[in-house]
């Protein structure tokens, strides 16, 4: 089987090793990739957003199955379009993606189907959102309704900061993802990512993990695309990970058929679990999450590109015999360390060379070679994913975007991959770096 992965950070490059060690896959080709992509699979430089070129690229290739990381191609349509063309590619099409790219729309689908949610009302009016914010209790949520490149939800507690936050909104900060604004209830609790994987009807469960936001220790600081994430997360025991199946991913992929926009794809659910172990859903995406990719994948003991398949086909509920609701085993723990550029998440420096500690080489799988023995222990496994990197024309590495490399160890438990983790991010450097020192304590 030939591979096609749509992306270039380290989401996209953690899903090029797990299909790469698939029994049934051959060959990996990425567009556009990076260096780190580039060692186990083809990196093209096609734009995930040029589904003309992509589609060509998969016809003369002879891909078998498409695989998307980000979200803008598939809410732009990107599935639709392969499929149009007979291209087996797995995503939600532009219909079902909706959970995500109108916020709107996930809160009102949720309202009708009795998913539990945060109390909102959404206003295309600025003075009518502003005259609602003042009705609520503090802290209030403003989110806009649109794709807003992770940047879209703001978490204020005070109403000055509210109506700063709906008037950007509408002023145009977002584009048009602002011209809707859902005003909400903040929820108290402890996030969980949850992933499945869907047919349309049936779905498997990848191992849960947890994503760290805020750039600085102590979750201090503005919001990231993610600073660092665990797997599987601590908070969810199996009894609770019956509830977000029972009360969540059930009745969304069922609402879903039944309005006919069947769920196919990576479902990702934002979910806040309140002191009493309620759960609440923050956020649904059509896609993965990055940096919770890079721990989820590779602690699963099954081989992805099977589930994958099977879910184009629609047959995840006779995957391997098991039930409609399987859950993919993960074997051990994960944690992975997401080390980014000065200035991330706002201005960036780019073009840093990327250096690692005598003793410390990439190796082949995406593995961090260690020949001091100081972190490849018979005990944990340090994996080094790629994401804002390049290579200079010397071919060195160097830093290429705001979130640069993320480190995962994979131990028996999370202490051990803590240590490991932290150990192998000491054996890496570039100027200006950053990265929390207390993910996973
Ligand atoms: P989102 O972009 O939807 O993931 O939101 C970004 C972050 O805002 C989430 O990860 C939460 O930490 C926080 N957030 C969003 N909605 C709520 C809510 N209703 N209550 C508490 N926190 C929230
Ligand atoms: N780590 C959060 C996200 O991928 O949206």
């Amino acid at each position: 089987m030939k591979i096609l992965i749509i992306g270039s950070g380290g989401r996209e490059h953690a899903l090029a090793l797990s299909l790469s060690l698939s029994n049934h896959v051959d060959e990996v080709f990425c567009c556009p990739g990076n260096p780190g992509i580039q060692q186990i699979a083809h990196c093209t430089p096609i734009e995930v957003i040029d589904f003309k070129k992509l589609a060509n690229f998969a016809q003369e290739n002879r891909i078998d199955l498409t695989i998307v990381g980000p979200d803008d191609p598939i809410a732009g349509g990107i599935v639709d379009y392969f499929e149009e063309k007979n291209l087996r590619i797995f995503g939600p099409r532009k219909d079902a993606a909706k959970l995500e790219w109108s916020k709107y729309f996930a809160k009102e689908f949720m309202l009708r189907r009795g998913i539990p949610t945060a109390r909102y009302a959404a206003f295309d009016r600025r003075e009518h959102a502003i005259a609602y914010a003042h009705s609520r209790k503090l802290p209030i949520v403003i989110k806009a309704d649109g794709l807003a490149r992770g940047k879209g939800v703001a978490v204020v507690n005070s109403y000055d900061a509210a109506v700063g936050a709906i008037n950007a909104c509408f002023e145009g900060k977002f584009g048009e993802a602002g011209k809707l604004v859902i005003v909400e209830d903040f929820i108290a609790g402890r996030e969980a990512s949850v992933f499945a994987i869907c047919d349309g009807e049936n779905y498997a469960l990848l191992p849960t993990a947890q994503d760290y936001k805020r750039l600085m220790d102590g979750d201090k600081g503005p919001n990231t695309g993610g600073m660092g994430a665990r797997s599987p997360n601590p908070y969810i025991s199996p009894a609770i990970l019956r509830r977000i199946e029972r009360e969540i991913i059930q009745p969304t992929l069922y609402g879903m058929k039944e309005e006919g926009r069947s769920y196919k794809g990576f479902l990702y659910v934002g979910v806040m679990l309140t002191e009493n172990d309620d759960p609440y859903v923050i956020e649904f995406n059509s896609r993965l999450g990055d940096p919770e990719t890079q721990v989820v994948l590779p602690l699963l003991e099954c081989d992805l590109f099977e589930v994958l398949w099977q879910a184009t086909e629609g047959n995840l509920g006779y995957f391997k015999g098991q039930l409609a609701s399987a859950e993919l085993s993960g074997n051990g723990a994960a944690v992975c360390i997401v080390m980014a550029s000065q200035g991330y998440p706002e201005k960036i420096a780019n073009g840093m060379p990327i250096r690692f500690k005598v003793g410390f080489s990439l190796g082949p799988h995406s593995q961090l070679l260690d020949k001091t023995g100081d972190i490849n222990t018979e005990t944990a496994k340090v994996l080094l994913f790629q994401a804002g990197t390049k290579l200079d024309n010397n071919r060195n590495l160097i830093t290429a975007g705001g979130r640069v490399l993320c480190v995962t160890a994979l131990a028996a438990n999370i202490e051990e991959a803590r240590l490991a983790v932290y150990k192998a991010v000491d054996k890496i450097d570039f100027a200006g770096k950053q990265n929390r020192s207390d993910i996973a304590s």
